[in-house]
């Protein structure tokens, strides 16, 4: 099978990034990272792409009218020719007509068992609520918040003596596991959408994709 050329966005730590870029390198994920796309020249997840040698590139947002910058973002995307769009703490929002270039081609992982807590700070907001079980999805984007067809799901229980760090570090955990899983699924298998599921046609459950 020939590699499916990801492109990877990101504004900051890049953790996401790189547990792709490992499950890629290891064959469990049949892709490659050809760019890493940032909006922050700051973000250190540039330089950890750097370190593994993957072409990164910085598209400024700040101060940008939205519609010039998202043209410039697809510009570079379309200059490596790439296939996926994985969202991995890109923290901006997708216009309709970005989304409409790449349909159900742009994945994203949000720190939340969505529909609860779309948006910002989505560890926290679980934490704040009382909730007793968290975890991330890993979703299809649309062209709103945090609302796209659901790929994955991984759970983890929410402890008395949490703090929202504690919380978000185990949740962080599981993202690292659910991406890659994710994406195999997305490439290995055949699926569909059906009205909001997204179905895979071999095996049920969703867990399918699970790596060793
Ligand atoms: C992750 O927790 C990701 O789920 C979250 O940002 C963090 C990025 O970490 N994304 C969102 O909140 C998007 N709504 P990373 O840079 O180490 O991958």
């Amino acid at each position: 099978m020939t590699p499916a050329r990801l492109a990877v966005l990101l504004s900051g730590r890049g953790s996401n990034f790189l547990a792709l870029a490992e499950a890629c390198r290891r064959g469990e994920v049949p892709a490659e990272v050809v760019l890493v796309l940032s909006n922050r020249p700051e973000a250190p997840g540039l330089v950890r792409a750097q370190e593994l040698g993957i072409p990164s590139q910085v598209v400024p947002s700040r101060g940008v009218p939205r519609e010039e910058h998202e043209q410039a973002v697809v510009a570079a995307l379309e200059a490596v020719r790439a296939e996926w769009v994985c969202l991995a703490g890109y923290m901006r929002l997708l216009s309709p007509p970005f989304v409409a270039r790449f349909p159900n081609r742009i994945v994203n992982i949000h720190p939340a068992l969505l529909p609860a807590f779309p948006g910002l700070e989505a560890q926290r907001q679980a934490w704040e609520y009382g909730a007793k079980v968290a975890g991330c999805t890993v979703h299809l984007v649309d062209a709103g918040c945090d609302t796209g067809p659901v790929v994955v799901q991984r759970v983890v229980a929410v402890f008395d003596d949490d703090t929202p760090e504690v919380l978000a570090a185990r949740i962080l955990e599981q993202e690292h596991i659910a991406y890659p899983q994710a994406m195999r699924m997305l490439l290995t298998l055949p699926w569909r959408i059906e009205g909001r599921r997204v179905v895979f046609s071999q095996g049920g459950g969703g867990q399918q994709g699970e790596l060793p």
